[in-house]
């Protein structure tokens, strides 16, 4: 199995309801280590280029005021098949349809507001981390 590092936001909604933690945990228990991380508020530019494939859809506006509305955990998590392995942690986008257990599950509010993003491709994930992260910023390589 490949190594692989994603990248991952702790949303604003999952923040402010004290879940950095135990989201953190799951990651860890899980299989996934921290590579790099920040607590930052995201600039509104910065996060239409990181959502610009979702520039058409109706929810847009919705998710840029969303996810810059407090402050949010960005992460670079390593493991094998960490891509993979961080959506099964994660759980479905509405978390109504996610699993027991799952990160969204546990602490997502509605489809919008549902605790975390993880990156759905290793080369979405190389992108993604490439917005957020300068190479000095990885610790834990
Ligand atoms: P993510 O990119 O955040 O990891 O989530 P995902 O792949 O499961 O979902 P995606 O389809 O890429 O959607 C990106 C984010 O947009 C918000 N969303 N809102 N109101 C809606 O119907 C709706 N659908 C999606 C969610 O915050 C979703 O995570
Ligand atoms: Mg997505």
């Amino acid at each position: 199995m490949a190594i692989e590092t994603t990248f991952s936001i702790i949303k604003p909604n999952a923040v402010k309801k004290n879940a950095i933690g135990p989201i953190i945990q799951l990651f860890e228990k899980n299989g996934l280590k921290v590579a790099a991380m920040k607590l930052v508020n995201l600039d509104k530019t910065k996060c239409e280029t990181f959502y610009a494939e979702h520039k058409e859809r109706p929810f847009f506006g919705e998710l840029v005021s969303f996810m810059t509305s407090g402050p949010v955990v960005l992460m670079a998590l390593k493991g094998e098949n960490a891509v993979t392995r961080n959506r099964e942690i994660m759980g479905a986008t509405d978390p109504k349809k996610a699993a027991p257990g799952t990160i969204r599950a546990l602490y997502g509010d509605n489809v919008g507001e549902n605790a975390v993003h993880g990156s759905d491709s290793p080369a979405s994930a190389e992108r993604e981390l490439k917005i957020f992260f300068e190479t000095k910023e990885f610790v834990n390589a």
